[in-house]
């Protein structure tokens, strides 16, 4: 018979994963959604930009916390800051901390606040957009490097 060992770590390993996909699933859909949103229904871009807001403060930030928690109790069960891999990947999430408190929950509001005046087509609208877009790319590539650095591991 097979024998089913399973750890808290494996459990606390589930959890961090699991916040992982909800944190950073949900920014990978934004340039569909936002593209899909401006063809289809741009009168609703200003409730777009106010979802975004909300997703950031309700299930982004909260998903990050649990991903950096889980991550904490990970390293200090079995593994230890020394690793390249794991410093790494501390400062990114730090990094995508910092960028969704100066940059994301601004600019969203911002977005928000002139797409309800209706001036989508002002200069400050475009500089923003491009703001969150660049950045949002930017998120994203920190992301798949971070992923990649979890799963290869380099230095073990
Ligand atoms: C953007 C942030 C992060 C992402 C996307 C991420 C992703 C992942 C993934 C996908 C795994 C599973 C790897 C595998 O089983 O091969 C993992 C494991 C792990 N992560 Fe993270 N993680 C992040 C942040 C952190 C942080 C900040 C820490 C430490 C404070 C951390 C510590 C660990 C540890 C120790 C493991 C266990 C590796 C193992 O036992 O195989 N992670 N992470």
């Amino acid at each position: 018979m097979l024998a089913l060992a399973i750890t808290f770590y494996d459990v606390v390993l589930t959890v961090h994963i699991l916040a992982v996909v909800v944190a950073f699933g949900v920014m990978f859909a934004y340039p569909v959604m936002d593209a899909q949103v401006r063809r289809a229904s741009p009168a609703d871009v200003a409730a777009l930009h106010r979802l975004q807001v909300a997703l950031g403060r309700r299930v982004i930030v909260p998903a990050m916390t649990v991903v950096l928690l889980a991550g904490l109790y990970l390293t200090f069960d079995r593994w230890s800051f020394d690793e390249p891999w794991i410093g790494a990947t501390f400062a990114i999430l730090f990094v995508l901390f910092g960028l969704g408190g100066a940059v994301f929950a601004p600019t969203d509001l911002r977005l928000a606040e002139l797409a309800e005046r209706g001036e989508t087509g002002s200069a400050e609208y475009a500089r923003e957009a491009r703001k969150a877009r660049l950045f949002g790319a930017l998120s994203l590539v920190l992301v798949v490097v971070a992923i990649f650095l979890m799963v290869a591991k380099p230095g073990v």
